[in-house]
């Protein structure tokens, strides 16, 4: 067939086979542009072990060590860690319990409904080389229980950031023993300000609250809150909290959930929390995070997901949080979560190759608008552009892969290296056999060891111009 097609037919072929529907072009700024983020922290993107399920993750997980250790080895610190979610507020502190956590369930896919925690919890947690922060009980009312409890943390914990008093208030019902009967935000502001001032007094340290803990931006808000804490509770006051699941089990959507502009829309509402804790003369974080609620959806073990995270972190900390804690909960019940006793999670390559965009960088600016499917971002080290993050959102599934061609300008030098993160499709699953590749490499079952060889591609750079091609439901991470 090819050989009796004419020369100009055979041209035509080719063209409509390398011109993609659409282009796009953006000028890199040769310095920080105007609406770059903030300075980064050394590791902003770090893991949240639910309460109960954090000692089993540390003692009876083999990948936990090595994941974290992954992230550690690309950018010199240890990711941050929050110990907490809701099996914090059904937790008492046991001082002479001689086991880290002591609980019974049903079935071993559960999380206890009542639990006790001894002090070798806060002795285990001190094993950990990065900044922590652990969660103890407001709900259950009992504070000299909490104070005792924040006082063994303070004592054995070198790498205590902060301690939260309460995990999501807003579930709190009046049922609860805080509730006294009813509960509101109003009601909760007014105890959270009551209980920094006592614990933080008892334990003589300033700046050791992670305050707000809020699944909500509505009505229990760090706005409502830091507009209600006196200058005396205040001190005690390190960052300030949200919660984000962007989706419910029930419900998830992964197109949505990944969509660049969706993913925009979706943390806008964050932005007011952000400038409430800024105006109050703290810094905010997203102290517990992922893609939907309850464990995770089907939707939550995807490669999707993973871009999804990789491109929700950048985008949150571009709108000004400090770090993000991303939740793993039951060892072996766990949708979203980045490792498991047995299998990697996609989302764990989303989280490692944000942690490679970022690793070492001071800024990370959006070069585009953020109303399409398609990123584009320049990541700044000592006001200088030294990598591009470019990704292609548009959900993809199977037939014909659809292709985005990025033509970036003012670039420096002659050529640069890129490394793509991809995988067959936005619903392949590791644990299906879809494996995702970033840099061609791979991540052990088991042992979240890097494994095969690394491959990194080569673009020219012309006149300060180079072209690169995204394939749906892929990144490409370019080092200039
Ligand atoms: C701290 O709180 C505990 C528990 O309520 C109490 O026993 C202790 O006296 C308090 N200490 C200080 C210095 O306030
Ligand atoms: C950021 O600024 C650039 C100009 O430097 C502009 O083209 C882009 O649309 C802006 N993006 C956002 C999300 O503000
Ligand atoms: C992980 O395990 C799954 C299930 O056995 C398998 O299909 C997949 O290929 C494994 N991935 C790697 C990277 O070893």
């Amino acid at each position: 067939m090819k050989a009796t097609q004419s020369p100009i037919r055979s041209l035509s072929w080719l063209l409509a086979i390398i011109v993609p529907c659409s282009a796009l072009t953006f000028t890199v700024p040769s310095s920080p542009p105007s609406n770059a983020s903030q300075q980064l922290d050394p590791a902003p993107i770090g893991v949240s072990l639910e309460f109960f399920a954090f000692p089993a993750y540390f003692t009876d997980v083999a990948s936990t060590s090595p994941c974290l250790q992954n992230l550690r080895s690309l950018t010199g610190t240890w990711p941050p860690l929050r110990i907490g979610g809701t099996t914090q507020d059904r937790a008492t502190y046991s001082a002479s319990q001689t086991t880290a956590v002591s609980y019974t369930v049903a079935a071993p896919g559960d999380a206890p409904s009542t639990l006790t925690f001894g002090p070798s919890f806060m002795t285990l947690a001190n094993t950990y080389g990065g900044q922590t922060i652990i969660g103890f009980n407001r709900r259950l009312n009992n504070q000299p229980n909490t104070i005792q409890a924040a006082r063994k943390a303070l004592d054995e914990m070198d790498n205590l950031n902060s301690i939260e008093l309460g995990n999501e208030p807003n579930f709190y019902t009046s049922s609860d023993p805080i509730a006294g009967g009813s509960w509101s935000g109003t009601k909760d502001f007014a105890s959270q300000v009551s209980w920094q001032t006592a614990v933080g007094s008892n334990l003589s340290t300033t700046n050791i609250f992670s305050a707000g803990v809020y699944f909500d931006t509505n009505t229990f808000s760090i706005a409502g809150l830091t507009a209600q804490e006196s200058s005396t509770a205040a001190q005690y006051v390190r960052e300030y909290c949200s919660h984000n699941y962007p989706q419910s089990q029930s419900s998830a959507n992964l197109a949505s959930l990944m969509s660049h502009s969706a993913i925009k829309s979706q943390i806008a509402p964050f932005k007011n929390e952000i400038t409430a804790a800024k105006n109050a003369g703290k810094y905010h974080i997203m102290g517990e995070t992922n893609s939907a609620t309850q464990g995770g959806g089907g939707i939550s073990p995807t490669f999707g997901a993973g871009l999804w995270l990789m491109d929700y972190s950048i985008q949150m900390l571009i709108l000004g949080t400090k770090a993000l804690y991303f939740h793993q909960g039951t060892v072996g019940n766990c949708q979203y979560c980045w490792w498991g006793r047995y299998s990697m999670g996609a989302p764990y390559y989303g989280a490692y190759y944000a942690t490679m965009a970022l690793a070492g960088a001071d800024q990370i600016a959006p070069l585009d608008s953020g109303t399409t499917n398609y990123a584009a971002y320049a990541i700044y080290k000592a006001g200088k552009p030294v990598r591009l993050l470019l990704y292609n959102s548009d959900y993809y599934v199977s037939g014909t892969r659809s292709v985005q061609t990025f033509t970036m300008s003012g670039l420096p030098g002659t050529a640069v290296t890129a490394k793509r993160l991809t995988a067959s499709s936005a619903t392949a699953r590791q644990d299906q056999g879809g494996n995702p590749t970033v840099g061609g490499q791979t991540f052990a079952n088991g042992t979240c060891a890097i494994q095969g060889s690394a491959v990194s591609e080569s673009a020219a750079v012309v006149s300060g111009r180079a072209t690169f091609t995204v394939a749906a439901s892929e990144a490409l991470l370019v080092y200039l």
